[in-house]
């Protein structure tokens, strides 16, 4: 088992990664304060995990909520059915929120602690590659709204982040990939010898090598660890973190929530983002055919669905986190890992890569 630290003070936090964690609850029970336990997951992944972690759990008052898989169910009506049962069980201010599951379940249940009675505790047991690389990291927690990805939400931050390395064994290849886009976005913003180990890794990525993922896990979260520690609320550095998720988030929300996958929408985000950043002058053709070979060969998508039009982009991107005062803010690379947010990006460039990249 490997241990990494997010430090936020006192509310720092190990993200344990390693095999079997699961069934090793004398690594993290420690770490849930009180006797109430809510388990979140979804109908997918409860069976496949459920009975481990409530064995874990014994000895808690366990309760359990199962929701309906899928992103299009990562809302406000459906995280209704977690305050219900909290409420029904009783559930006092010191209680825990357990996620098992992947960004969506970490994302919903986290939301769920941080609003229940003003916040409780929750841990994080992330089961896909971009929940372990990822979203189980930093403290975002939230639900999407017809309008706009992951626009409701707050920042919450878990007591413990357990990435059970075995539980990416069911993990459906084209879920592999997605979370591959996520491991790629930390090359790609600030750590290009991750970026050259990916490349030359990637096979054995793809073939689920039980030390590969690991070693991927643990770079990527420490890179997150880094980021999150310096700047937790996202007002500089972190927002580097959303390479390819504003034009990312505009494919999600514009092509129906749970059909583009997010990791997926990542990938061809950040193709649009690199080509922005080769319309200022910041990187070469080399570069860019460099990362989209990375991206095919992890058999991710790199450019849009068919359907979206240029104008659908600017109209979701409007609604994005970043935009301020009306204008799109846009993570874009200065050369390859070296990722700069930039809200003076001339209008006529963003149009050119949208309509050479809208097909
Ligand atoms: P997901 O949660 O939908 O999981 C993907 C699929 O895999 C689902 O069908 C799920 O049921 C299934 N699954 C999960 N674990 C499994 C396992 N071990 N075996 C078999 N099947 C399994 O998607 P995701 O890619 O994990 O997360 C995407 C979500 O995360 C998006 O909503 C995105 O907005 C969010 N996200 C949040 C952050 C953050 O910082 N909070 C960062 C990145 C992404
Ligand atoms: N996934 C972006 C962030 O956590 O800030």
């Amino acid at each position: 088992m490997q241990t990494l630290t997010v430090d936020l003070g006192d509310r720092s936090y190990p993200i344990l990664i390693g095999p079997g964690l699961l069934r090793q609850p004398d690594a993290w029970r420690a770490c849930i304060p009180g006797r109430q336990v809510l388990v979140v997951s979804n109908e997918t992944v409860a069976p496949l995990y459920l009975e481990a972690t409530l064995r874990a759990l014994a000895g808690l008052q366990v309760e359990t909520v199962v929701l309906p898989d899928g992103e299009q169910y990562k809302t406000l009506a459906v995280l209704e059915q977690v305050f219900d049962r909290l409420l029904r069980a009783r559930f006092d201010r010191g209680c825990t929120l357990l996620a098992l599951g992947g960004g969506v379940i970490g994302d919903m249940t986290g939301f769920a602690a941080a609003c229940y009675q003003r916040g409780v505790s929750f841990v994080q047991v992330p089961t896909t590659l971009l929940a372990q690389v990822d979203s189980s990291v930093g403290g975002k927690t939230g639900v999407n709204h017809a309008l706009g990805k992951n626009m409701i939400g707050a920042f919450h931050q878990p007591r413990v982040v357990i990435a059970d390395t075995d539980t990416l064994n069911t993990l459906p290849d084209r879920e592999l990939a997605a979370g591959l886009a996520e491991v790629i976005k930390y090359g790609l913003i600030r750590d290009l010898p991750f970026l050259d180990w990916i490349e030359a890794h990637l096979d054995a990525l793809l073939a689920r090598e039980p030390q590969a993922l690991a070693q991927a896990i643990q770079r990527s979260c420490q890179d997150k660890a880094d980021i999150v520690g310096r700047d937790e609320r996202e007002s500089g550095e972190r927002a580097l973190l959303n390479l390819g998720h504003t034009f990312g988030h505009a494919i999600e929300t514009g092509s129906g929530y749970g059909n583009w996958l997010h990791g997926e929408a990542v990938a061809a985000g950040t193709m649009m983002a690199l080509d922005l950043s080769a319309r200022l002058g910041w990187l070469g053709a080399a570069e860019l055919g460099r990362v989209q070979r990375l991206f095919e060969r992890a058999r991710l998508p790199v450019a849009p669905p068919a359907g979206l039009g240029a104008d659908d982009f600017l109209n979701l991107m409007a609604v994005d986190k970043k935009a301020s005062e009306g204008r799109i803010r846009l993570v874009l690379l200065e050369g390859l890992g070296n990722a700069v947010v930039r809200g003076d990006t001339p209008p006529a460039l963003l149009r050119a890569t949208l309509d050479a990249c809208c097909r």
